[in-house]
């Protein structure tokens, strides 16, 4: 609900367990408030803070902007912290005065090129700055169903003259005191997003991507959380990007004890140009507030992914089951070794067999092909269909793999179009895994990938497709753009690439479309948008995919996640793991099999039915349940995720030992989350429990008797 109330000229969001409120002071838009539910006997002028009213005191009729709260602030009259927004203007002035001009509602907003959360209600506050001709659209939208406000920004240059964007950010929130710590996610190829948390401090902290890309090294999300909060208690802030490029973060400790949030398109080696009359939209940011721990953080994210991000058409729907030959097979295939996984498939639950790389072009390693999307006769000789009617006649679907974005330089593509590859004048473009990355800011360029792709999932039956991107960009620069304004590079990277979504994804809406690049270096809710699942990691270690699965958890929701069940010892790194605890952990999220089923043991292969039913019988608390994460694998001995349908009819909890402690101490973990009045059949010993008890006491369980990397899944019943 979006209220105005004109006498204290205070805008007043209330969503589902949150309140957002700002108002007009002289002009300037000031932030009043975030956080739980509050009403209209609350005073907010004590959120506010004595600093800012006895400043003004000292000098009537003008606000001190560094020391209130803002909702945009910027820089050059008297705000020194981290600004939202730099223009510099055709006469080198970057000072910037915007104030209050109107408000109003806006219908079914969307930003341009960019994807945009669905649903809710959305408010536009202009801001506008006369003397430097610019203005400024913040959009607010707020929802019923989440504790969130998504927020994103449009800039007008209403002057004379061209100026120029120096920083761009979707949105800064400023809380009045600063006893947070912040939590990011920090990680690598094959060990993405682990949780980092430190007190903030006074002065810039920032984490952010140069890479073109969302990134493993860094996720475009933070929280700040009160120092005393925890996984189920404590007030919680977070923000996190529908944006998939480079991008920043930033955590300011102001000087008068304000903390201040801001994010968005990273401003390193950025600027764009912006002639009379144009706009320019920054991504949005989805910031979410909890006073139920991080735990309910997490879960206000991965309600809002669901129910405002993901494709409401793939959202609910029972994902595919996959078996990929990735780790099977890698580049070395022929129809006969594919037809032994596929027909290994038959029976088992699975229903979809994906063919990985090395399907097109001069394929046979990573050295040629990409970019020719035609098939390798050499390995294939009479095309997909004998693969694809393979799958049919064993019942099952065909998911093919596809890298769009890039080529090698061992391809007909590149010798027909050297040029269509980024690369920087003077320099040998750099390769890595010897390939090179398309100018995707180039419409010819995303013309051929359209075409090229878009043939091949029209005359073959592809029902999935993962869509790989192993690279970062290096060697930024793109022939075709303005040569006055080359340095928006990455941010026409992701609008090129948005058209890329929106002409195939789009384009084919009944072929389910997984995301990928690297395993899981492209994690971010710009993809969600399009990919309603994402290759979480290429490692596929059960003991790492606790980690990783644990810290991509803090922001998105299992239903995102897609987990495989792999070989031991693992591919990535050589550990053995029980063959049971790989499918509970692959039972996290959207699930499969990533092996050559024609070579796993008879007594493997024999519980891989079973686990297929259990997971489609379950699958609801994968899609839609919420998640309650009861060990963490980070403090090293034990990994724990309890998921609950919403109805509090039932819960799965898993539970893996990291490391077994000799004579080790006892591990009785609580479960919130049930319904406390409610009596509980926990399926797998057929013992009752209070949902009281089990949020209170605990669930008592045999830890002893579980060696390293055993795992213990338990299923709950409301009787
Ligand atoms: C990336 C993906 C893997 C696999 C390979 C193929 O690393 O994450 O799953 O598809 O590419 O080259």
């Amino acid at each position: 609900m979006i209220a105005y109330d004109k006498k204290t000229a205070t805008f007043t969001l209330t969503g589902k367990g949150v309140t957002y409120a700002m108002g007009v002071t002289d002009g300037v838009l000031e932030h009043r408030y975030f956080g739980a539910p509050i009403g209209p006997s609350d005073d907010l002028s004590l959120y506010r803070g004595e600093a800012a009213t006895s400043f003004e005191a000292r000098v009537p009729g003008k606000l001190s902007q560094n020391q209130i709260l803002l909702e945009a602030p910027v820089y050059g009259r008297g705000d020194y912290r981290e600004p939202m927004l730099i223009l510099r203007g055709a006469e080198g002035e970057t000072a910037l005065d915007l104030a209050y001009t109107g408000h109003r509602i806006v219908k079914d907003h969307k930003l341009a090129g960019l994807p945009t959360s669905f649903g809710g209600e959305t408010l536009a506050i202009t801001l506008a700055d006369p003397v430097r001709g610019a203005s400024v659209d913040l959009f607010y939208t707020v929802c019923d169903d989440c504790p969130v406000i998504a927020r994103s920004a449009r800039i007008t240059n209403t002057g004379k003259s061209d100026c120029k964007i120096l920083r761009a950010y979707s949105a800064a929130l400023d809380l009045p005191d600063n006893g947070y710590d912040l939590i990011t996610l920090y990680g690598a190829w094959a060990r993405e997003r682990t949780p980092e948390r430190t007190p903030i401090r006074h002065g810039v902290t920032s984490v952010d991507s140069k890479r073109v890309s969302s990134s493993a090294s860094l996720n475009p999300f933070a929280a700040l959380v009160e120092k005393a909060a925890g996984e189920n208690a404590g007030r919680c802030y977070g923000m996190a990007l529908v944006y998939s490029s480079s991008w920043k973060i930033a955590c300011e400790g102001a000087q008068n004890g304000t903390t201040r949030l801001t994010g968005g398109i990273n401003d390193f080696a950025f600027a764009k140009t912006l002639a009379p009359g144009e706009s320019f939209d920054a991504p949005e940011a989805v910031l979410v507030f909890s006073s139920e721990g991080i735990g309910g953080l997490s879960r206000a994210f991965h309600d809002y992914a669901r129910a405002h991000i993901v494709n409401p058409a793939f959202v609910n729907k029972p994902r595919p089951i996959v078996v990929n030959n990735w780790e099977a097979t890698y580049f070395d295939f022929d129809y006969e070794r594919l037809f032994a996984i596929i027909d290994a498939a038959e029976g088992t639950g699975i229903d979809t067999f994906v063919l990985d790389d090395g399907w097109f072009g001069a394929r046979v390693n990573d050295s040629a092909g990409l970019g020719d999307w035609t098939v390798n006769r050499n390995k294939l000789p009479d095309g997909l269909k004998p693969i694809i009617d393979r799958c049919h006649a064993r019942g099952l679907k065909f998911g093919l793999w596809f890298e769009p974005e890039m080529v090698n330089p061992d391809s007909d593509l590149y010798r027909a179009h050297p040029d269509w590859a980024i690369g920087c004048p003077g320099y040998q473009p750099l390769l890595s895994r010897r390939q090179l990355v398309l100018d995707v800011t180039r419409k010819d360029v995303r013309d051929y990938i359209v075409e090229s792709v878009n043939r091949v999932l029209r005359e073959n039956a592809i029902d999935y497709v993962k869509w790989d991107s192993n690279r970062n960009v290096s060697d930024l620069w793109s022939s075709a753009a303005d040569p006055n304004d080359r340095e928006c590079f990455a941010h026409e990277y992701a609008l090129g690439l948005y058209d890329l979504f929106d002409r195939i994804v789009l384009a084919n809406p009944a072929v389910f479309f997984e995301g990928c690049s690297g395993g899981g270096s492209r994690y971010d809710f710009g993809m969600l948008r399009y990919f309603p699942q994402i290759w979480t990691s290429d490692d596929t270690d059960a003991g790492m995919r606790c980690m990783i699965q644990y810290g991509t958890s803090y922001c998105y929701p299992p239903s995102a996640m897609s987990c495989h069940v792999s070989v031991c010892p693992n591919h990535q790194n050589g550990r053995t793991t029980p063959f049971a605890t790989r499918c509970a952990v692959a039972h996290l999220g959207p699930t499969g099999y990533e092996l050559d089923l024609s070579k796993l043991p008879a007594e493997e292969k024999a519980q891989i039915g079973e686990q297929n039913a259990l997971y489609r019988r379950d699958e609801d608390l994968i899609l839609s349940g919420d998640l309650y994460r009861v060990a963490d694998p980070f403090e090293g001995r034990a990994f724990g995720f309890l998921l609950a349908a919403k109805d509090k009819s039932k819960a799965a909890l898993t539970l893996v030992k990291l490391f077994n402690l000799t004579n080790g101490e006892r591990f009785i973990p609580r479960l919130p989350g049930l319904d406390p009045a409610a009596d509980y059949l926990v399926e797998e010993t057929g013992a009752t429990f209070r949902g009281s008890t089990l949020a209170e006491i605990g669930l008592p369980l045999d830890w002893k008797a579980l060696r390293d990397f055993d795992a213990a899944v338990y299923h709950f019943k409301r009787i």
